[in-house]
């Protein structure tokens, strides 16, 4: 896709389609009143007729109207106008892009240098244009032998408000647009069946950047070199798996050497069977999405490498298969982690943990500023946000405020919960240092209490993506979340 920002009047811009905003009860935005004026109200009279009203995300296509450049406008509903924030705008959007991408309109122009939205600037929305339509355009083919068409949009252009700098506006469309690949690229990592994206396919993915990208720099570790840092804990996760364990280390150099860099962590679990603590059968094929914390680290470190921030970055994928098998972990197997921490394995259904934990550990080399893990960890983080929230918790509050902020800015929302010492017991263990759950209840609470004995040392955020990474039933596929999240993060720090 191609992205411009192009001047003039709404009704006189050469496109295929030129969209304009309409308020509640037809109140019409200032592009949308000049083309009015210049069609003999074919605006007004559908207002009029209220079939198209101007509500939050409908949208109206009116074909050749007299006097207009482009083939065809298209109406957007923004809802009232003094409630037009970040949150409606990107509704607005999304299904104007919808509509479109249902027209043959190779180009696509937002006429919106009116628009004035109560939380973001401009160039926000210019942001979010691109990477809207980015993610819009995004199709799953791989496994499919009819393979859907390419998208007919191949450029959006954007109006920019008088006094406008075009520059800004210009790179504000090119970050959007890399944020949307970013996302995408996450989406397609988790929409891949288990049988392809394996520990080892992602690790390819990750050396392929590596090649791709001079600032990126990719290692993996074998499951024998694992075995020699002493990551038993990882090692007993793949133990029941033909499909060798991967550990990824992605180091993206944008600062100085000795600049401590900012680390992302990611669980790659390729596909969950629970082990030997084997899952009920119904939906299990969703576990194929349990390496989107690995995918939503690849997505970011690829648009990190475009977008070239002026810090250190490190990107680590601890990648396993979880299986049954003869050689498989059993509930009350004992290993030792690379911390030296015994861990009793009640539940090898419970295995997130277990190779975040020591992925954890071997971080601590690099003095990371921060670290972030992000996983589908539980089933209660599902339970208690849906798919709307990510779950948040947190060694330090500082970093915990930051990234739920990042998380609003981004509309990549998370909800912190508590992390306190009050929970830490009920991973005791009679026969180890910590046992690897916690019982019914409190489930997201004490998976993060078993990761926070890894991280003392550290300050560490940990996020939950259960219930925001994929969504189930006829919309079934990966969202790419938190790659928006993580990119606002990173893009806001400085070596
Ligand atoms: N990958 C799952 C968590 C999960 C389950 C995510 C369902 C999304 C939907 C994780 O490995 C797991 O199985 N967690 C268990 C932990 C329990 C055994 C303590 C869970 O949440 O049930
Ligand atoms: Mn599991
Ligand atoms: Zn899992």
């Amino acid at each position: 896709m191609k992205y411009s920002v192009k001047a003039g009047a709404a009704e006189k811009v050469s496109a295929d389609c030129v969209a304009v905003v309409v308020f509640n009860k037809g109140q019409l935005s200032a592009e949308a009143q000049s083309i009015d004026a210049t069609t003999t109200k074919a605006i007004s009279k559908v207002t009029a007729s209220e079939d198209f009203t101007g509500k939050l995300g409908d949208t109206l296509v009116l074909h050749n109207p007299s006097g207009v450049t482009a083939k065809r406008v298209l109406l957007l509903g923004a809802g009232e106008e003094k409630k037009l924030g970040a949150l409606q705008a990107a509704k607005m959007l999304k299904a104007g892009l919808k509509a479109a991408g249902k027209l043959r309109a190779a180009s696509l122009h937002f006429a919106l240098g009116s628009l004035q939205l109560s939380d973001r600037d401009y160039p926000w929305l210019a942001t979010r244009l691109a990477q809207e339509a980015e993610t819009s355009s995004y199709r799953y083919n791989e496994t499919k032998s009819k393979k859907s068409p390419p998208p007919a949009t191949r450029s959006v252009s954007l109006s920019p408000p008088s006094g406008a700098q075009r520059k800004k506006l210009e790179a504000a469309l090119k970050n959007g647009q890399v944020i949307g690949r970013g996302i995408n690229n996450a989406r397609q990592l988790g929409n891949l069946p288990g049988n392809i994206c394996t520990p080892s396919y992602l690790a390819e993915q990750a050396l392929e950047l590596g090649t791709k990208q001079r600032a990126i720099t990719t290692r993996v570790l074998s499951e024998k070199q694992m075995a020699r840092l002493g990551m038993d804990s990882l090692l007993s996760v793949s133990a029941g798996s033909d499909q060798e364990a991967k550990l990824i280390i992605m180091h993206y150099k944008g600062a100085k050497t000795d600049s401590k860099p900012y680390v992302l962590v990611g669980k790659g679990i390729t596909f969950d069977t629970g082990g030997i603590s084997l899952k009920p059968g119904a939906a299990m094929d969703e576990m194929k999405f349990d390496m989107c914390g690995a995918a939503s680290v690849l997505g970011t470190m690829t648009a990190v490498a475009e977008l070239k921030p002026a810090i250190n970055v490190i990107g680590v994928i601890a990648a396993a298969e979880n299986m049954p098998s003869g050689r498989a972990t059993k509930p009350g197997d004992i290993v030792t982690s690379m911390a030296g921490k015994t861990i009793e394995i009640l539940n090898t259904d419970a295995e997130g943990r277990l190779v975040l934990c020591d992925a954890l550990t071997y971080v601590e080399r690099f003095k990371p500023r921060t670290v972030i893990d992000i996983a589908t960890l539980t089933g209660a983080a599902v339970a208690t946000f849906g798919n709307h929230a990510t779950a948040l918790l947190s060694n330090d509050q500082k970093l915990a405020n930051s990234l739920l902020e990042c998380g609003e800015a981004s509309l990549d929302r998370a909800w912190q919960l508590p992390l306190w010492d009050e929970y830490q017991p009920l991973l005791s263990s009679n026969f180890a240092d910590i046992a690897n759950i916690g019982g019914p209840r409190a489930g997201t609470i004490t998976a993060a209490c078993f990761l926070s004995r890894f991280t003392e040392k550290q300050k560490w955020a940990h996020l939950d993506i259960a219930g925001s990474a994929w969504f189930s039933g006829a919309q079934k596929g990966a969202t790419g979340r938190p790659v928006g999240l993580l990119l606002e993060y990173l893009l806001r720090q400085k070596a």
